[in-house]
C-alpha cells in the first residue's frame, strides 16, 4: 500500500473532521474528563477546519492509494503543530513521522521557523520525545479540563 502526502484545501476539511474525531475519541478522550470532550470535538468540526485552511493554517495530509485519508498535522503560525492524527490501523508505519518531517520543513521554508510547540496527549507523548521535543513545563489543565503536556523542540 502506497502513501501519498500533501497539503489540505478547504473541501478536504470534513474528512478531515471525521478522522480527527474518530481517533480522538478512541485515544485521546477516554484520559480526559467528560467536560473536555465537547469544546475539544466542536474544533474539529468540518466548519472550523475549513475556517482555519482558510485563515492559512496548513493542514498536511497522508493518503491511502485507496484514496482514504490516514493521517495529517496541522500547524499554526508556521510554529505550532496542534492536530496531530493517524488513523489507528495504519499506526506504527511511519505515517506520523513522514508527516511531522513534511509540516516542519514547510514552516522551516516559509518562516525560517527555529522552535516549535504543542500541547501533547498523553499517548503521544513518548512519539514527541522520540522526535526531539521536550516537555516544556508541568502537566497544563485548560479552562475546559483538557490535560496536555506543553512541549518545545529547539532546532540547532
Ligand atoms: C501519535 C500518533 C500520531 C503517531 O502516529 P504513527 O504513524 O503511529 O507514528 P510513527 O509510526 O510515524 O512513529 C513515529 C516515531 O515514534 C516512535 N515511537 C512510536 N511510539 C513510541 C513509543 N511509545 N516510545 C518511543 N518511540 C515511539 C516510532 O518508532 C517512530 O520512530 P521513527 O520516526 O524513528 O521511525 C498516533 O499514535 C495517533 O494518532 N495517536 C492518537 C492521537 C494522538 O494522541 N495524537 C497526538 C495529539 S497531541
Amino acid at each position: 500500500m502506497r502513501i501519498h502526502y500533501r497539503l489540505a484545501g478547504p473541501q478536504d476539511a470534513i474528512v478531515i473532521g471525521v478522522l480527527a474525531r474518530r481517533v480522538t475519541r478512541r485515544w485521546i478522550l477516554p484520559d480526559q474528563p467528560a467536560s473536555a470532550a465537547p469544546p475539544l470535538l466542536l474544533g474539529m468540526s468540518a466548519r472550523v477546519i475549513r475556517k482555519k485552511i482558510l485563515a492559512g493554517q496548513r493542514f498536511h495530509l497522508a493518503w491511502c492509494d485507496d484514496g482514504r485519508l490516514v493521517g495529517v498535522a496541522a500547524m499554526r503560525e508556521d510554529s505550532h503543530l496542534f492536530q496531530f492524527f493517524v488513523t489507528t490501523r495504519m499506526h506504527g508505519h511511519g505515517i506520523a513521522h513522514r508527516l511531522w518531517q513534511r509540516a516542519m520543513l514547510d514552516a522551516v521554508r516559509r518562516a525560517g521557523t527555529r522552535r516549535f510547540t504543542l500541547n501533547a496527549s498523553a499517548m503521544a507523548v513518548p512519539v514527541y520525545l522520540h522526535f526531539g521535543f521536550v516537555p516544556s513545563g508541568p502537566l497544563k489543565v485548560s479552562g475546559t479540563g483538557l490535560v496536555v503536556q506543553p512541549m518545545h523542540l529547539d532546532l540547532p
